[in-house]
């Protein structure tokens, strides 16, 4: 399946063995889009939602990697504005997710230093999802490691559209002019506001495609693609991953 990466790996990254990664380059920020949980069940006979749990269980060990590798962000897209058009049961059985893995983890989460935040539209979002993530983000605000980002209920083009909304509004109640819009006023107004841009962007599954996650966010971002279903991810893919970003000589449009 390696031939079909090769737009976006050099040979040299295709061949990878998963080389010791280097504690000095490690991606600061690293989103993922956790793709293949239904082909994951369905290759096992077993409902959807069953390949949904068994991301949720991967989660675990990727946030105790990134910790101790030292990333600083790590985004998780686990329900996009699109999402809502699944079937109910699967819908509802998403929603239950942040609340399951936070009614366990979470003790293990404040004692690692890890501080949850949101990123997405809380309004649509039923109460007991929104409210298992606030108790979260009130009870690690204080930490100062990793910061766990779930992007949940977030489209990009939404985010845009409201970022561009609240500028326009800005400038009709005179506090900008038009051509005081720089790339920094937009940025300021996405939901990421406080977070670097994302170094590194995981997406398994064999899926290439970015489906509305981070359009603005991921400009200069280096992006790494697997055949690797969700739920069979384990840290040494997420290692991967990191080795062959430290491989990268990343230019920004110089030379
Ligand atoms: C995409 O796979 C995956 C999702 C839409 C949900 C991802 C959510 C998790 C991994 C768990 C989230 C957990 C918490 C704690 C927030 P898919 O269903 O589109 O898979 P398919 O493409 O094989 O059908």
């Amino acid at each position: 399946m390696l031939e079909k990466f090769s737009n976006w790996k050099s040979k040299a990254e295709q061949e990878n063995k998963i080389e010791e990664v280097k504690l000095e380059n490690v991606p600061k920020h690293v989103a993922i889009i956790m793709d293949g949980n239904g082909r994951w069940a369905k290759k096992r006979g077993l409902p959807r939602i069953a390949g949904h749990r068994e991301g949720m269980n991967v989660i675990n060990k990727i946030v105790k990697k990134a910790n101790s590798l030292g990333v600083e962000v790590l985004t998780l897209y686990a329900f996009s504005t699109e999402n809502w058009k699944r079937p109910k049961n699967e819908v509802d059985f998403l929603m239950r997710l942040p609340e399951r893995y936070l009614s366990v983890e979470l003790p293990k989460l404040i004692e690692e230093n890890v501080k949850v935040r949101l990123m997405g539209c809380k309004e649509s979002l039923p109460a007991h999802t929104i409210g298992a993530v606030d108790n979260a983000i009130e009870k690690t605000k204080h930490n100062t490691g990793l910061i766990l980002n779930f992007a949940l209920n977030y489209g990009s083009r939404d985010e845009i559209v409201s970022a561009i909304q609240d500028i326009a509004k800005e400038v009709v109640a005179g506090n900008i002019t038009p051509d005081q819009i720089t790339d920094g006023v937009i940025t300021e107004h996405l939901m990421t506001k406080e977070l670097r841009d994302p170094d590194l962007l995981i997406r398994t599954s064999g899926e290439i495609r970015l489906s509305n996650f981070m359009l603005w966010q991921l400009a200069y971002t280096e992006f790494w693609f697997t055949d690797v279903l969700w739920p069979d991810f384990t840290e040494q893919h997420f290692l991967e991953a990191i080795s062959v970003y430290q491989q990268r000589t990343r230019r920004y449009g110089g030379i």
